[in-house]
């Protein structure tokens, strides 16, 4: 099988590892990859939004299967646009639609498919500038904190919990009037502020089955215990111990099969990955947010807990199989540690020499490339997010201290990692 892989992260890193040790994966490609995914199979020079390049791509290297990491050229609509080319109606990809993945790329539209479909979530409402001041009312009597959500992709930066009215109101405003994320706050949805512990769920479908994933926990704050600015995320681990049995059986029950009958009721031709952001409120979950791929820190815990072959899986997910697979976990603990550039998730400089990456070789340990580059054999940083170490372990917190004592080995100028990643499960 030829498979290209879109997306250039750790979460790519870690698809690429795990694609590979596939039998049926005969040749790999990412687009366009990083200075890990290279070791691992061949990068090439497009990104994932260029749907053209995507094309002759899959013409000229016969490719058999795309997987898309990120969401943007899904709910750009990647997938259609494959779907109308004839050269290219064989391909399977991993993804859904442009419809699908609107369950992810417009808030709005997936607070009212949860309302459809029974989903537990926030009680919220969505305003545009036709109904701008009825909007102003209804958060004038808004209990605090208030949520705001811009509809479309932001970059991950849509969301502001605002501790006050007046706080509400300019940022409502500057949302809608002022389009402070273009056109994704044309339109706002309020919501209710739940508060708990979140949980990142993973399932695949195929529009009609699907397998459960390994839970993930991810660390999005930039600080120890949680403190500071929200990044892409710090850490990960796998598995969750609050998500015991009983509550992931409420999960399946109140969330997962609502969802999967709400696709399959309502005609939208999903196959690929359902990323459930949940909150676990006392004993029950909600949801926060969809996603429509894989997490990422995450997927670098989840894929290394994965005893299954990943391409048997996606070949499945793509046939409409799943019903024929039984996902097999390993029992170990994973943990992932995140290094970022010095002043992430504000200013940072790329291109920095990275040293010591060669020291890795734990058996328990995995190095992932999110963010860099080679320069003349040399890697350099190449984001924000630059690399990260997963472990396996008895406990998470074995997993952990062996991430970061391998994290020790490895230098560059303005290095920086989360010590305390798993605190709550020590
Ligand atoms: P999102 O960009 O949708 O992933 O949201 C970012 C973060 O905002 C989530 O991971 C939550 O921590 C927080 N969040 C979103 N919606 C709510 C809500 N209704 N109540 C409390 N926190 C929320
Ligand atoms: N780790 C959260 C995300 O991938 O959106």
């Amino acid at each position: 099988m030829r498979i290209l892989l879109l997306g250039s992260g750790g979460r790519e890193h870690a698809f690429a590892w795990k694609l590979s040790q596939s039998l049926r994966c005969k040749k790999l490609f990412i687009a366009p990859g990083n200075a890990g995914t290279n070791t691992l199979g061949t990068n090439l020079h497009f990104v994932a939004t260029d749907f053209e390049a995507v094309k002759n791509c899959c013409i000229e290297e016969k490719i058999d299967l795309l997987i898309v990491g990120p969401e943007e050229p899904l709910v750009k609509g990647i997938v259609d646009f494959f779907k109308n080319e004839d050269q290219l109606k064989n391909l399977c990809i991993i993804g859904p639609d442009k419809f699908g993945a609107q369950l992810e790329g417009s808030k709005a539209f997936s607070k009212k498919f949860m309302q459809r479909n029974n989903i537990p979530t926030a009680a919220y409402k969505e305003f545009t500038s036709e109904n701008f001041n009825e909007g102003i009312e209804y958060l004038q009597n808004h209990n605090l904190p208030i949520v705001l959500k811009a509809d479309g992709l932001a970059a991950g930066k849509g969301v502001v919990i605002c501790e006050n009215r007046l706080e509400a109101i300019d940022e409502f405003s500057a949302m809608i009037k002022n389009e402070k994320f273009g056109d994704a706050s044309k339109k706002v949805v309020v919501e209710e502020f739940l508060k708990g512990i979140e949980l990142s769920v993973f399932v695949l479908t195929d529009g009609k089955n699907y397998v459960l994933l390994p839970e993930a926990k991810d660390y999005k704050r930039i600080g120890e215990k949680d403190s500071g600015l929200n990044t892409g995320g710090m850490g990960a681990v796998s598995p969750v111990l609050f998500a015991d049995e009983l509550f992931m059986q409420k999960v399946k029950e109140k969330i997962i099969n609502p969802t999967i009958a709400g696709l399959k009721n309502e005609k939208i031709d999903y196959r690929g990955f359902i990323f459930f952001g949940l909150i676990k409120i006392e004993d029950e979950p909600f949801v926060i947010e969809y996603n429509c791929r894989m997490g990422d820190p995450e997927t670098e815990v989840v894929l290394p807990r994965l005893k299954n072959d990943l391409v048997e899986l996606l070949m499945a997910t793509s046939n409409q199989q799943l019903d024929k697979i039984t996902v097999e976990v390993d029992e170990r603990a994973a943990a992932t540690v995140v290094a970022v550039s010095g002043g992430y998730p504000g200013e940072y400089k790329k291109g920095i020499p990275i040293f010591g990456m060669n020291e890795v070789n734990s058996a328990d340990s995995i190095l992932f490339h999110s963010g860099t580059k080679l320069k003349d054999d040399q890697p350099q940083t190449d984001g924000g997010r630059v690399l990260c170490v997963t472990s396996y372990g008895k406990s998470i917190t074995d997993a952990v201290e062996k991430s970061k004592s391998v994290l020790q080995k490895i230098n560059y100028e303005g290095m920086y990692y989360r010590k305390d990643i798993g605190y709550e499960f020590e």
